[in-house]
């Protein structure tokens, strides 16, 4: 028999008086030592998940298990769970081994035991430098950092973390998802963070769960998420997709052969089932999984272009498909120089071997 995951959501709904709802009969595992994170747009429940966990917020139904037991009714400091809140939530007027040690200091513990765990968490997060310092002295990365120590010092079995890093510029923030990953790894605790940016979440998690109006769309490992998006919601959502309206023309073993517009497609089917001929599904296109050339031929279709945005080493170009059907193409950026201006017909066509997923309409 499987064992029971670290933390289960059995069911749980919760509503907010006016009939807000802020999760609806939500069911997640979540196993030990998994980084996990929550995905989903603002107000679709992130935050009121990890709340549910943490134990600050009953579910109106359902429950919630740690290793099989029922802890739904237990208070938030009797659970093996810590937070770290998205503004740090640090005391000003302690200095930093103070506010490391404060958890430690509700504990019965020796005053050497607390000074040598508050040390290894600070080193941890390398800020064993800065123990006495206050944290008015601190910049946003190092606070953060704190924050981190003192919800490790106490060794939880799970890690919540509410946008940990949002308050941060783009260059720290990619430096402390690589630091807190590596902390995570090293420590084996499970983390559960929360966050709308999907890049952080792709370039971090073991699995992201990704969250629509209180619900969960689809639970999956980054790449998988990336390639096989179950539904059209993740498929705008995780980077950019082109959804394309395409009829059905016939099968090659497991491949389905598409027609949007004049543009050829083709798919997988997750069931191995196929459509009957001539049947409208939406096919999920990548925009580096379309080819975009000056000339015509089998398999392409004409666009228009209507504007090119620089990417870096892509540009985007984005065009209409026949009659006001909108496509995002990324092209690579020659050397030699980019071959397409605004206005000029481009001849696109699907990419050898693109895994373009089959989406429910
Ligand atoms: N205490 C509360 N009282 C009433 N409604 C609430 C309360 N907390 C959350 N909600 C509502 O529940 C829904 C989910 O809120 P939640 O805070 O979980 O969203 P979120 O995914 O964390 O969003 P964000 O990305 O903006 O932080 C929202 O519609 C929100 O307005
Ligand atoms: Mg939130």
């Amino acid at each position: 028999m499987a064992p029971d995951p670290l933390v289960r959501l059995d069911a749980v709904s919760k509503m907010f008086p006016g009939g807000i709802v802020g999760l609806d009969a939500v069911d997640l595992d979540i196993a030990r030592g998994e980084f996990l994170t929550l995905l989903g747009p603002s107000g679709c429940g992130k935050t009121t998940s990890l709340r549910v966990i943490a134990g600050f917020e009953s579910p109106s139904s359902g429950r919630v298990l740690l290793e099989g037991r029922d802890i739904t009714s237990l208070r938030p400091f009797d659970r093996p769970v810590n937070t770290v809140f998205q503004d740090y939530a640090l005391f000003p007027h302690m200095n930093v081994a103070e506010n490391v040690g404060f958890g430690l200091s509700l504990r019965k513990l020796s005053g050497a035991e607390q000074a040598k765990r508050v040390g290894d968490a600070l080193d941890m997060v390398g800020l064993a430098d800065k123990l006495g310092a206050r944290v008015s002295e601190l910049s946003g990365g190092q606070r953060q950092r704190v924050a981190l120590a003192r919800a490790i010092v106490c060794e939880p079995r799970v890690l919540l973390l509410d946008e940990p890093l949002s308050a941060l510029d783009a260059h720290l923030r990619e430096q402390m998802q690589v630091e807190l990953k590596r902390l995570q790894s090293r420590l084996g605790t499970t983390f559960v963070m929360v966050t709308h940016d999907q890049t952080e979440a792709l370039s971090i998690s073991d699995r992201i769960v990704v969250m629509n109006k209180g619900r969960i769309e689809q639970i999956a490992p980054p790449a998988t998420l990336y390639d096989r998006p179950a539904t059209k919601f993740v498929a705008s959502f995780i980077g950019t997709m082109n959804l394309l309206q395409s009829h059905f023309v016939g099968r090659d073993g497991d491949r389905l052969r598409f027609n949007a517009g004049a543009l050829p497609l083709e798919a997988t089917s997750e069931t191995g089932e196929a459509p009957g001929k001539g049947a409208v599904r939406t096919i999920g296109v990548r925009p580096e999984d379309l080819l975009a050339a000056t000339e015509a031929a089998t398999g392409t279709a004409p666009v228009r272009v209507s504007s090119i945005v620089f990417h870096g080493r892509t540009l985007r170009l984005h065009a209409e498909l026949g009659q006001g059907i909108p496509v995002v193409i990324d092209a690579p950026r020659r050397a030699e120089g980019f071959q397409f201006s605004v206005g000029d017909v481009a001849h696109i066509s699907l990419r050898r071997g693109a895994n373009c997923p089959m989406l429910p309409s």
